[in-house]
């Protein structure tokens, strides 16, 4: 794992928008693997302004989200299709055909799960994704205890989760379940970024950097592959 240590939030935001803006350049058809939550909403901001200047940004990418919500409709503004909507998608260019993220309206969740893998595999897989770090360790929504061979699958949510993610949900209940990209999903990544900030990250920081890989802690599932960048500021460092 190579780590890279930003003195702040702004600096961390804005060196994980210059690794996927890179990584737009390199490769203008890159298949991206793409977070929600409050930590890459910086690295979001600056792809948007940086987009607005350049011409054909995200003309061919295609993009898959790690995860969302079980029994939300998409234009339900907690639904994380609304939130890659309003933070990245309807801001810049790409093609709405290649945003992809699991339904979590689909009659038949398995086969929902399925279809997804499937789709990650048809595109050619991923080529680089973005992922944000629960403080339990979690990543995308694999829990503690998620197997580090599951692919893409329906999870109960944890309570702390639930709660953390109540202020969306003031209508209705919190879901209960979401889907999510799987472990290995995430591992068959060709690249991958972890960001993190913040003090309340400083604990599952220190134990990512012991390198020691548990089940209990399911991003150290990161520590078995070959391209993996940790981002984090010096909040989350210890
Ligand atoms: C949720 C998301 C994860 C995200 C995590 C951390 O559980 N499903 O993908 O990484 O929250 O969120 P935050 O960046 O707000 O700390």
């Amino acid at each position: 794992m190579n780590w890279e240590t930003f003195p702040d939030y702004d600096a961390l935001s804005e060196g994980a928008a210059r690794i996927l803006l890179d990584a737009i350049r390199a490769d203008p058809k890159v298949i991206l693997g793409l977070p929600t939550g409050d930590t890459p909403l910086g690295m979001y901001s600056r792809i948007v302004a940086a987009c607005s200047r350049e011409y054909r940004c995200f003309r061919d990418v295609v993009a898959f989200n790690l995860d969302e919500y079980v029994g939300i409709p998409r234009d339900h503004p907690g639904s994380y299709f609304a939130f890659m909507q309003r933070h990245l998608f309807k801001h810049v260019d790409i093609d709405p055909a290649n945003t992809h993220i699991p339904n979590g309206m689909a009659p038949d969740l398995k086969v929902e799960c399925a279809r997804y893998e499937r789709s990650i595999a048809s595109a050619g897989g991923l080529g680089i994704t973005f992922l944000g770090l629960g403080s339990n360790g979690h990543i995308a929504f694999n829990e503690p205890g998620t197997p580090f061979d599951s692919r893409t699958h329906v999870v109960a949510l944890s309570e702390s989760t639930r709660k953390a993610n109540a202020a969306f949900f003031l209508d209705q209940p919190v879901p209960t379940h979401a889907i999510t990209m799987g472990i290995a999903t995430i591992l068959d990544s060709r690249e991958i970024v972890l960001l993190a900030s913040g003090a309340k990250k400083r604990d599952a920081i220190a134990r990512l950097r012991s390198g020691t890989q548990a089940g209990d802690f399911p991003a150290s599932a990161l520590g078995t592959h070959s391209n993996v960048r940790v981002l984090v500021d010096e909040a989350a460092s210890s």
